[in-house]
């Protein structure tokens, strides 16, 4: 008989097997923030549909085609979020963050919903950790928050990444952009797919960023002699680009400047930047970000700068996945074996040391080399014995399933004696 139900289409269980793997990820990455002065902010899984649809722009995939949009019971128009920075901008506004002081750096991890369609690298449910430094209109900013970008992946052991930079301007620049990209495509529009021919018309930037692996092609061959948005940008676009490219260089952070890089959302202004690995196929992006300095204004707000990222969490792990790394051993640890006779100590003793020590016990009272098998399984640093004798003595043996060393001692050392050598559950990497 097939099973009655399974994850939905694009979703997936991530099993106790594959979680310290995301759980080490996570705990690395709530160190770098914290470092960085960033915040935690939690806003809901779902909003209005038309905040997203506002800010993410009607004609971006992300709002035409990837949108979880339902009606509550309420008849309310609503939507799963696609991403955070729209709701984590919606919560600066109606809580006035901006009177709590002139810069907030904020981030949030969790899930977000985009209908794809699902391959390698690809879910309609996927994590992300998001981050914005909202206040801050100067080079700095970007460069701040590229240097945090970069600096969560070398905490997870990325080495050699190359941040790919670009800027896309104002508004208005963009505008002349996109007319005279339109006009220098003009001559190959019929050789190009519906969907980018209309690109062309509503938001001609967009075809830099086609999905259609032809038009891809196209665009690659076409590249060298495109018109380039860096060379379209007005004099203060032109003076922060280069203060970005200057901080960049200044710390050291490899970069290079791509000028197809267009980003999928529309609230960008400015400086665009993405992190790839190629050994993810087609959904290369592990991250990707830039600065929005209408976006505050277009929600309502009084004109705000704002520059952020967010990082895929799932392409990033698959990666660190595919290269064979794994989180250090969690070490420490007691499996209590206990026998029949002492298993209602067994139970108690587990309960105090559970207090500070992870501690594993069998529940059923196997025989005794079942039990100790089980135990060195377990990656527990230390076999609790409680013989029958021993117990009547008032006395526990201590094996250290690491040399195979054992000691008796009196059960009123022990908690002393685990503080002194094996080290507390508080203190494992997570
Ligand atoms: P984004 O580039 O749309 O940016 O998404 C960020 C990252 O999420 C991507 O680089 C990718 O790693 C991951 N991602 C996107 N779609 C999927 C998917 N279907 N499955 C798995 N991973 C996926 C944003 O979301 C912006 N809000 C970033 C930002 C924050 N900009 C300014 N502040």
């Amino acid at each position: 008989m097939g099973l009655k139900h399974q994850a939905p289409r694009g979703t997936r269980d991530l099993l106790p097997d594959e979680l310290p793997r995301w759980q080490w990820a996570e705990a690395r990455a709530r160190g770098v923030l914290a470092h960085y002065g960033y915040r935690e902010i939690r806003t809901p899984v779902f909003e209005d549909y038309e905040l997203f649809a506002r800010t993410s722009g009607e004609a971006s995939d992300i709002v035409s085609k990837e949108m979880y949009r339902f009606k509550d019971l309420g008849d309310r128009d609503l939507a799963l979020r696609p991403e955070f920075t729209a709701g984590v901008m919606r919560a600066y506004l109606e809580h006035s963050l901006s009177g709590q002081g002139r810069v907030h750096r904020l981030w949030s991890m969790g899930p977000v919903f985009r209908y794809g369609r699902p391959q390698k690298g690809r879910y309609r449910q996927f994590a992300q950790l998001n981050a914005e430094l909202i206040g801050s209109p100067t080079p700095g900013a970007d460069v701040e928050v590229i240097a945090l970008f970069v600096d969560l992946f070398e905490a997870w052991g990325f080495t050699n990444l190359t941040v790919a930079v670009n800027s896309l301007g104002t508004p208005a620049t963009r505008r002349a952009y996109g007319d005279a990209l339109r006009r220098w495509l003009e001559p190959v529009r019929t050789e190009l797919s519906a969907d980018s021919q209309q690109r062309l018309v509503t938001n001609p930037m967009r075809v830099l960023d086609t999905k259609d692996p032809k038009d891809q092609e196209k665009m690659h061959a076409l590249a060298s002699a495109m018109p380039r948005m860096i060379d379209t940008l007005d004099e203060a676009g032109r003076a922060h680009w280069n203060g970005v490219l200057e901080g960049l260089t200044a710390l050291g952070i490899a970069h290079e400047v791509d000028h197809g890089l267009v980003r999928g959302l529309d609230y960008y202004t400015h400086t665009a930047f993405e992190v790839h690995d190629r050994s993810l196929g087609a959904q290369s992006a592990l991250g990707g970000g830039g600065r929005y300095d209408g976006l505050i204004e277009m929600l309502g707000g009084p004109a705000t700068p704002g520059v952020g990222f967010a990082i895929g969490l799932d392409r990033a792990l698959l990666v660190l996945e595919e290269r064979g790394w794994a989180p250090p051993a969690a070490a420490g640890g007691v499996y209590v074996v206990a026998m029949e006779a002492t298993r209602t100590l067994a139970l108690s003793l587990a309960r105090e040391l559970r207090r500070e020590f992870a501690v594993e016990l069998d529940l059923d009272a196997r025989a005794f080399g079942a039990q100790m098998k089980a135990a060195g399984k377990s990656g527990a640093h230390w076999a609790l014995i409680l013989g029958e004798d021993e117990v009547k003595r008032g006395e526990v043996t201590l094996k250290d399933l690491t040399t195979g060393g054992q000691t008796t001692f009196p059960r009123a050392q022990l908690v002393a004696t685990l503080r002194a050598g094996a080290p507390a559950t508080a203190e494992r990497p997570r």
